[in-house]
């Protein structure tokens, strides 16, 4: 199997452990809590009324949040299983949020009207081998003037192992890691294993593959925690706002980058 079979696989089979995992909290997002933290909601602005296709969209519950909050949303996803429970919830809650079934690579081949946002957060670019064809069909999708908005968490921390405990990894993309992780950030307790493949992009990376693409950047933001407990050793310093405990140390956790088309 590829690599890219192979991380199909194991987001295919996360998908129900997600969907009843604590961190999710589906049952509270289907009574109408949005799922989007707080930095996103802000920079998304006031999305009513504008086109947002959200790439890398796991099984939707921030896309059915950009629906609930005005926009016309259209999720992203390779996984057949999450864009399928996606489409049901939707439904379920008599949204029109879209769900396409497609890897990042070659959404422009599955959507035919350009959009005013592109969104894509939280564990994405990580799942991508190449950059430059990501930028290119972000590029493609979007409208003469729209916006591309990233919210990721920083490649800093991805040099480091899961705990942060220990320097490990390369800043700057080289061959894949492939690991085997029991359980899931969503859910610890979890007996299945998956095998993973992701690649780390430092910066400049994600900078130049916009860049030559055209896309303009207008605004870069790093951000010293994570809106979500999703590595070890982490504590919620503030309501929402988590870092590693054993750091006492300011640090890059997340950034958030927009361009403009
Ligand atoms: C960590 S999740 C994104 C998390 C999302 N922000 C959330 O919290 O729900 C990563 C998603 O990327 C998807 N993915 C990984 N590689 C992909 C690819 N090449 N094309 C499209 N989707 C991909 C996976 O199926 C998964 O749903």
């Amino acid at each position: 199997m590829n690599l890219i079979d192979q991380n199909k696989l194991a987001w295919d089979q996360k998908v129900a452990v997600h969907v009843e995992s604590k961190m999710y909290d589906h049952s509270s997002f289907l009574k109408g809590r949005n799922s989007l933290p707080l930095i996103d909601q802000e920079l998304l602005g006031d999305i009513n009324g504008l086109s947002v296709c959200h790439l890398q969209c796991h099984f939707g519950q921030d896309t059915i949040s950009m629906s609930r909050m005005g926009a016309k949303a259209t999720g992203v996803d390779f996984s057949q299983e999450a864009v399928e429970f996606g489409s049901r919830t939707a439904m379920d809650l008599g949204l029109d949020t879209r769900f396409v079934h497609s890897d990042v690579y070659s959404i422009s081949e599955k959507l035919s009207e350009p959009f005013d946002i592109v969104y894509t957060s939280y564990g994405a670019l990580c799942w991508l081998d190449r950059l430059d064809l990501w930028a290119r069909e972000i590029d493609r999708i979007l409208k003469p003037g729209g916006k591309l908005i990233i919210v990721e968490f920083h490649p800093f921390i991805y040099t480091y192992d899961n705990s942060l405990q220990k320097l490990e990894y390369d800043y700057f993309q080289s061959d894949a890691i492939i690991e085997q992780e029991l359980g899931t950030y969503a859910d610890r307790e979890d007996k299945n294993q998956y095998t993973m493949a992701t690649w780390n992009h430092g910066l400049g990376e994600i900078f130049s593959s916009l860049n030559n693409v055209g896309l303009r950047i207008v605004d870069f933001k790093e951000y010293d925690y994570s809106p979500y407990n999703c590595f070890e050793n982490m504590v919620e310093h503030l309501p929402g706002r988590f870092s590693f405990g054993h750091i006492k140390i300011r640090i890059p956790m997340m950034y958030s980058l927009q361009c403009k088309k």
